[in-house]
């Protein structure tokens, strides 16, 4: 049976801090982890079916066409290390090829991942699961059953791009160093590329992201106590160029006040809460940013549009 550790049980006061000095800042803003709910999370597999929503089917496309490309340089039998794993679809489409010796989905959103690694142990019995329920954009332990050789962190979807660039190769230098030389990691990013079409991407006609991004207030009633009225807020999202990243926001729709057990803010109409970036970059600066990162060999594969790209690379020889 898979095994689960669950480490956000991350004190709960924690999660209200990080949240109160969010919204009491001059910019509000929230971490956009808290987008994932156990609705959230739903209403994000929604937004990969929408047509606008072209990462995930372009990032299917690139693994399904170099797949034997990506396998030979990745290799099988692995410990693989899905961040932010959800409902761990991508990972599973990769096991044939891959066929990873152990499995280990990490992701925030606990609950969500208990029920996707249930049906996952029952298409794949052999394979041994352990799936960990933790913050990984903070530096977390795994657990002592994952072996530190032939580890293959996963980290797909463009995940990164939540990251600010600087932020980004810090987090991918302690991925570097947990790997080994005898390790890797395989990532995807999104690319930087004509305006209407990451503003499509990321306000879709049907409004599921602007479900999805108003979702986060339900969430946040719950972790707060507050009384956040979703109807009083409208989502915003576009590709600012000048800082080469998608932004996020919910902008309150009238002059209003929201409260929370033991504190306020108020909001003029128009004020906005940035709830989420997602950085884009070129294929250059990021097979830069991997290598200043330490990692080594890095190998690109991209769709026929330059939209999206995957890496693989390999870690950083201990002492380097
Ligand atoms: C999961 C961070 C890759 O930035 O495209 C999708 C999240 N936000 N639509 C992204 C997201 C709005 C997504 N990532």
């Amino acid at each position: 049976m898979a095994q689960f550790i669950q480490r956000s049980h991350e004190d709960k006061s924690g999660i209200r801090d990080e949240l109160i000095s969010g919204l009491l800042a001059t910019q509000a803003t929230t971490s956009p982890k808290y987008l994932y709910d156990a609705l959230g999370s739903k209403l994000f597999e929604a937004i990969c079916e929408l047509p606008e929503y072209y990462p995930t089917r372009t990032e299917t496309a690139i693994f399904d066409a170099h797949a034997d490309e990506i396998t030979a340089s990745v290799g099988s039998g692995r410990t693989m290390i899905d961040l932010g794993a959800g409902n761990c679809a991508k990972a599973a489409r990769l096991f044939p090829v891959i066929q990873p010796a152990h499995y280990v989905p990490v992701d925030i959103s606990v609950d969500f991942l208990r029920d996707s690694v249930e049906t996952l142990q029952q298409r794949f019995p052999a394979m041994e699961i352990t799936a960990l329920g933790v913050d990984f954009s903070r530096p977390f332990a795994l657990p002592e059953n994952v072996q530190p050789q032939q580890r293959l962190f996963f980290y797909p979807g463009s995940s990164i791009g939540n990251f600010t660039p600087a932020e980004a190769r810090a987090f991918l230098r302690g991925l570097a160093a947990s790997c080994g030389a005898d390790g890797g990691l395989l990532i995807s990013v999104d690319l930087v590329k004509a305006s209407d079409v990451l503003d499509a991407a990321y306000d879709d006609a049907l409004g599921v992201t602007a479900a999805f991004n108003l979702n986060l207030l339900n969430h946040i009633n719950r972790e707060l106590d507050a009384d956040f009225d979703i109807r009083q807020w409208r989502h915003v999202g576009f590709f600012n160029p000048a800082l080469s990243r998608v932004e996020m926001h919910l902008e309150a729709r009238t002059a209003l006040t929201v409260k929370w057990r033991g504190g306020k803010r108020d909001f003029t109409a128009g004020e906005r809460i940035h709830t989420e970036s997602s950085y884009k970059y070129t294929q250059p600066q990021f097979v830069a940013l991997l290598e200043e990162s330490g990692f080594t060999g890095v190998r690109v594969w991209t769709d026929p549009r330059g939209w999206f790209m995957v890496c693989h690379a390999r870690g950083q020889r201990k002492g380097d």
